[in-house]
């Protein structure tokens, strides 16, 4: 009795485990299958896309010598034409396609801004952006920014520039 008892539990073991692998498999082909074909997924693996390194260091300095700062307010420094772009400091993980989304949504406005006050759009490097939204991004760098890095000419279209805000 005892043998055939436990000959049925054997058993059952068996089947619980044969059905647990053969799931497994069929899940794992699945994803498979699904992976080949989603191409969001297959974007993912492409390997020549990369992010560049990015330096919160080298961002600030492009901040104000690009003429960002003629328009944007970090760390109480700079203009008023356009949103403050200070850091949130609670803020521990920053995309950057995030910020890159921003930039688009307020590109139109912002390019004929530059077109108007600097008679042309500011250009840059693929690097340098990334730079520049390294610091965009870090709240400790920000608090290291001051009027002392920013040429004197800025500091006039500064001034000038924010002449012709209302008050907010
Ligand atoms: C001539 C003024 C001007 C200059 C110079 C300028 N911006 Fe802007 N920027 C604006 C304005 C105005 C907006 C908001 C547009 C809107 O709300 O539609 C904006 C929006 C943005 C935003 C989105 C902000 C948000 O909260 O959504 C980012 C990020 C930004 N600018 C980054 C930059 C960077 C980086 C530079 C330098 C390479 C720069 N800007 C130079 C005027 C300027």
């Amino acid at each position: 009795m005892g043998n055939v008892n436990f000959g049925r539990r054997v058993a059952r073991v068996a089947w619980v485990l044969m059905a647990a692998v053969m799931a497994a498999g069929l899940l794992s082909m699945g994803a498979q299958a699904q992976d080949a074909d989603d191409p969001e997924t297959e974007a993912t693996q492409i390997r020549i896309v990369q992010i560049p390194l990015m330096n919160s260091a080298k961002g600030m300095r492009l901040f104000a010598s690009k003429g960002c700062v003629a328009c944007h307010m970090i760390n109480g420094v700079g203009g008023k034409r356009g949103p403050a772009l200070d850091a949130k400091a609670g803020a521990r993980i920053v995309s950057p396609m995030q910020i890159a989304a921003r930039m688009w949504r307020g590109a139109p406005a912002m390019i004929a801004m530059q077109e108007r006050g600097f008679g042309r759009a500011i250009d840059f490097s693929g690097d340098e952006l990334g730079h520049l939204f390294a610091f965009i991004a870090d709240a400790k760098r920000q608090e290291g920014f001051s009027e002392a890095l920013i040429p004197i000419r800025t500091r006039r279209m500064i001034e000038e520039l924010n002449k012709n805000v209302p008050n907010k």
